[in-house]
């Protein structure tokens, strides 16, 4: 038997999951509302509602699990990449805990959990499969080898693909995090209604900038002429900037999957949880005869269940890190 306490707190949600012999039993995530007014998260703010929340979190992941704090066996913590002040609350505590309990310490690196996501629940893909991970500071194409060898294939030279969702709702007036909202007013919109210029990218590799651009110096064209502009069409703006950004990411992974003749594709990270990138992934899994693996919605946005199954990986391979580790705000796959 063996009872891993994840800890999440790379950004701005502290979370704690309880992970028994590879089943997730709790899952509990603190979002951060603060920062909403500003339209992005302010790092000092983020690390003090961490400060907050971490220990009311593991009581409740403790509780939610029906076990002891005496029954945990390893602890494992989201290490980086992140936010320095946010990632020192979670690694204190771990560290912390682990000492106390005199138990094994395992560090997580954010961006290979989001992946590790996909063998909490079956259907879990098989080895190697390709994943496009796409967060609020991440776009990466990975060749997963195994659980804790990963080889970057592709990755954005500007903004991520949940930047991109995010700036253009700061643009057309929507709190932080947009990426949710412009994916509702998407669902009613028409997204051939404004075409968006597609970037022309060599490689592997993806860029939003060019897109940021013109989504910026298109609706200020646009309301200089009608300021009512951006709430009329709020809708078709919403649905035509969705399907530009999700048909940049596929055309780039199925470039890759063809390149490496991969048949195993999986999406990972909070912009997974976008309906246009879902639905539009199934009908090409489909056309290219692909198995497709999309995350259930609870574990594509920042989560300590991925933290726990990817420390259950490496207390199976007895993986511990000493308490001399520090949080990296970097951290390549
Ligand atoms: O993985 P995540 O929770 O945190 C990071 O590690 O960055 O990703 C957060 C990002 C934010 O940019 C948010 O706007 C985006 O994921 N996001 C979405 C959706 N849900 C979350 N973007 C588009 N559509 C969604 N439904
Ligand atoms: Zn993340």
């Amino acid at each position: 038997m063996a009872t891993i306490l994840g800890i999440e707190s790379t950004c701005d949600e502290t979370s704690a999951a309880i992970c028994i012999d590879g089943k997730i039993h709790s899952n509990v995530i603190a979002t951060q509302q603060v920062h909403e007014q500003y339209g992005g998260v302010i790092p000092e703010l983020a690390s003090r509602v961490h400060q907050q929340n971490i220990i009311p979190t593991v009581e409740l992941s403790i509780q939610n699990a029906k076990i002891h704090k005496n029954d945990i066996d390893a602890v494992a913590f989201s290490r980086g990449p992140g936010l320095m002040g946010s990632l020192l609350v979670g690694t204190s505590f771990a560290k912390a805990f682990a000492l106390a309990k005199k138990i094994p310490l395992m560090d997580i690196n954010h961006m290979q959990a989001h992946i590790l996501a996909h063998f909490i629940e079956a259907p879990k893909p098989s080895f190697p499969f390709l994943c496009l991970t796409v967060s609020g500071g991440h776009t990466q194409i990975v060749l997963v080898k195994d659980y804790f060898d990963m080889q970057l294939i592709g990755t954005t030279l500007d903004d991520a693909a949940g930047e991109a969702f995010d700036k253009t709702a700061k643009i057309i007036g929507l709190p932080y995090p947009g990426g949710p909202l412009i994916d509702r007013h998407a669902r009613l919109g028409s997204p051939d209604r404004f075409p968006f210029p597609k970037p022309n990218i060599p490689g592997f590799d993806i860029s939003f900038s060019g897109l940021k651009t013109s989504i910026l110096y298109f609706l200020q064209d646009q309301t200089r002429q009608d300021p009512a502009f951006i709430q009329e069409n709020i809708q078709d703006i919403c649905a035509s900037v969705q399907s530009r950004i999700v048909r940049i990411l596929l055309d780039k992974l199925e470039k890759a999957a063809t390149h490496l003749n991969i048949r195993e594709v999986a999406i990972a990270g909070g912009v997974s949880a976008n309906s246009g990138l879902r639905t539009e992934l199934k009908a090409l899994g489909e056309k290219k005869n692909w198995n497709i693996y999309i995350p259930k919605f609870e574990y594509c946005t920042d989560n300590a269940a991925m933290i726990a199954i990817a420390g259950y990986h490496k207390f199976l391979n007895q993986d511990f890190c000493g308490q001399d580790i520090a949080p990296l705000t970097r951290w390549s796959i």
